[in-house]
C-alpha cells in the first residue's frame, strides 16, 4: 500500500467522525441557548467547541493540500469554504451576537441548514450537494 494512502483514510474518517461531533454539539449547545440555559456559553463548552473545530478544520486543510486541490477547479471546495463562513457566521449570531430572540432561532436553524447542506456537498463533490440531480436532471 503506498505510503499515502496509509495515513489519508484516517484522516478523512477523523476529519468526518469531528463533522459529526462539532456539528452535534452546536445543535445541542444552540438548542440549549435558545431554551434560555445560558450555562451552555460557560468556558469549559466554549473551548471544547474551539478544541474540536480546530482539529476538524485542521484535519480539512490536511487533506485539501494532500490531495493539492484548487478550490476554483475544484468547485465544490470552493463552495465548501463559502459556506463555512456563512455557518460561523450564523452560528455567532445564534449563539451571541443577534439581540432579538426571533433572529436568534433563525439564525440557529440557518446555520443547521447551511452545516447539512456542506455535508451534502462534500459528500457529492459538487457544489449543488444533494440539489444537483434536480437542478442537472442527472446529467
Ligand atoms: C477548512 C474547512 C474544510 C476543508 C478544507 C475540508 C476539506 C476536505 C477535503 C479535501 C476532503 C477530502 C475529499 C476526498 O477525499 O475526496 C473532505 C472530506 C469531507 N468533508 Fe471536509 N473540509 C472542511 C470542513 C468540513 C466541514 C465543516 C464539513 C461538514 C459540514 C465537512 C464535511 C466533509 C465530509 C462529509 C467529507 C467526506 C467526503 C467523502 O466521503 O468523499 N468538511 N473535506
Amino acid at each position: 500500500m503506498p505510503e499515502f494512502a496509509v495515513w489519508y483514510s484516517p484522516l478523512k474518517s477523523a476529519h468526518i467522525g469531528l463533522v459529526i461531533v462539532s456539528g452535534g454539539l452546536f445543535a445541542l449547545r444552540g438548542a440549549l441557548v435558545l431554551a434560555g440555559q445560558s450555562w451552555a456559553m460557560a468556558r469549559p463548552w466554549r473551548m471544547l467547541s474551539y478544541g474540536i473545530d480546530t482539529l476538524l478544520l485542521a484535519a480539512g486543510v490536511t487533506l485539501w493540500v494532500s490531495l493539492s486541490l484548487n478550490p476554483v477547479a475544484s468547485p465544490w471546495l470552493g463552495a465548501k469554504l463559502l459556506l463555512l463562513v456563512l455557518y460561523v457566521v450564523l452560528g455567532s449570531l445564534a449563539l451571541k451576537r443577534a439581540r432579538a430572540p426571533a433572529a436568534r432561532r433563525a439564525s440557529y436553524a440557518g446555520a443547521l441548514m447551511v452545516y447539512m447542506f456542506m455535508a451534502s456537498v462534500a459528500l457529492s463533490h459538487h457544489p449543488l450537494g444533494f440539489m444537483q440531480p434536480w437542478w442537472t436532471h442527472g446529467d
